[in-house]
Formats: structure tokens, sequence, C-alpha cells
């Protein structure tokens, strides 16, 4: 008899409406865990009341909310996040719209595979306004880039990017939806296939095997 295949597991961070983890929950519900290769077992958050919370809640995952505020300082808030997310013994941590930058102790724990997504081609327009960014400085192609995480601000080792075209009628929020459209595919078939095929990282390249 075959082995069963190996499904790896996933803890999804997100600050915001989630429609990066929700594609991801679409796509391993329509293609099933061990075909996907992953299964998402939690759900974080750094405030509450997110629509990925809810989507989280829906899907009748475990979620666990981290705020910094909560913390005397961004090392504790660091740790307890770490810890939070290592009790869920993930293979991949995936920051999909998780809006804080993860510190020293979170990194010793999940640096190499914790992956984040951002909307802009790195290292064009990091940081927290990368659609604002790529718009006022007048770009005519901007679009999302999946990497793994270092410890400077969208500068990890890069995975895939995907590219959309600026038009000249788009305001911030409509270039974001193009965005985010290829971004939600972008990411849903790299984290299949990091999770499926394995990888290493050989410097800033990433060789998905
Ligand atoms: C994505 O564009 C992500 O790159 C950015 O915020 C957006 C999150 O969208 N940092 P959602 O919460 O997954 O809908």
């Amino acid at each position: 008899m075959a082995a069963k295949p190996v499904v790896k597991r996933l803890v999804v961070l997100v600050s915001g409406s989630g429609t990066n983890l929700q594609a991801l929950l679409d796509e391993i519900a329509a293609t099933g865990t061990e075909a996907y290769g992953a299964e998402i077992v939690a759900v974080g958050a750094d405030r509450d009341g997110i629509e990925g919370l809810a989507r989280a809640e829906r899907a009748g995952l475990p979620a666990f909310v981290r705020k910094v505020k909560d913390y005397d300082t961004r090392e504790e808030w660091d740790a307890a996040l770490a810890e939070s997310v290592a009790a869920h013994e993930p293979d991949l941590v995936v920051s999909a719209g998780f809006m804080k930058i993860v510190g020293k102790e979170f990194l010793a724990r999940f640096g190499g595979r914790f992956v984040n997504t951002h909307p802009a081609l790195l290292p064009s327009f990091p940081g927290a306004h990368g659609v604002r960014d790529a718009l006022a400085y007048g770009a005519r192609v901007t679009g999302c880039t999946v990497h793994f995480v270092d410890d400077g601000v969208d500068t990890g080792p890069i995975i895939a990017q995907g590219v959309v075209e600026v038009r000249d009628e788009d305001d911030e929020s409509a270039l974001h939806e193009r965005i985010k459209e290829v971004e939600r595919r972008l990411l849903v078939d790299v984290v299949g296939r990091l999770a499926r095929n394995g990888y290493r990282i050989e410097g800033r390249k990433v060789v998905i095997q």
C-alpha cells in the first residue's frame, strides 16, 4: 500500500479582511488536504473584531489574538505570539495580511518557514503602504510578492511574484483589489508547492524541489 501523503500544518496570521486566508481555506476544501499537501490548523491575529477571525470561526478553526498593547514590551508580545503559534506545531506559518513586524524570538523559532505576502513587487515599495507608494511613484506595473520573512521589512528571499498593470484611473483601493486577485492565486499556489514539494533557501534564492 502506498504511504499516506504527509499533510503539512499551517498557522495563518491575519490583521484584516482575511481574503487570502479564505482563498487558502477554499482551495484546501476543494482539493482536499492530502492533494493540496497542507491544512490550516489555527489562525492568529493582532487585533479583535476583524473579518479574518470571523472566517476562522466559520471554518471551525482555533484562533488566538495577541495584541501589542497587552504587553509591557514589544519583546514580550513577540515571545507570546511565538508561543501561541508554536502551540499548534506548524510546519509553515503564513502572514496573510498580518500588519506587524515580528521580532527576534519569533524569527528564531520560525525563520525559514515563515511566509509573507506583500502587495508590491519587492524590493520596490516595501512597508505598510506598498500599493499607495507604487501609485504615488507613478509605477506603470506593480503586483505582489510572496517571500520568506527575515529580520528586515519585506527584505527576505523571494519565492514568487505576480505582475499587475497600473491603470490611469486607478486609486489605491481599485489597484489593491486587482493586486489581491493575483495575490490570492499566487499565495495558494506557492503554499501548496512549498508544502508538497519541500524547498531549500540558498542565500537569496528559494528552490522548490
Ligand atoms: C494583502 O494585499 C496583503 O498583501 C496586505 O494586506 C492585504 C490583506 O488582505 N498586506 P486580506 O486581509 O487577505 O484580504
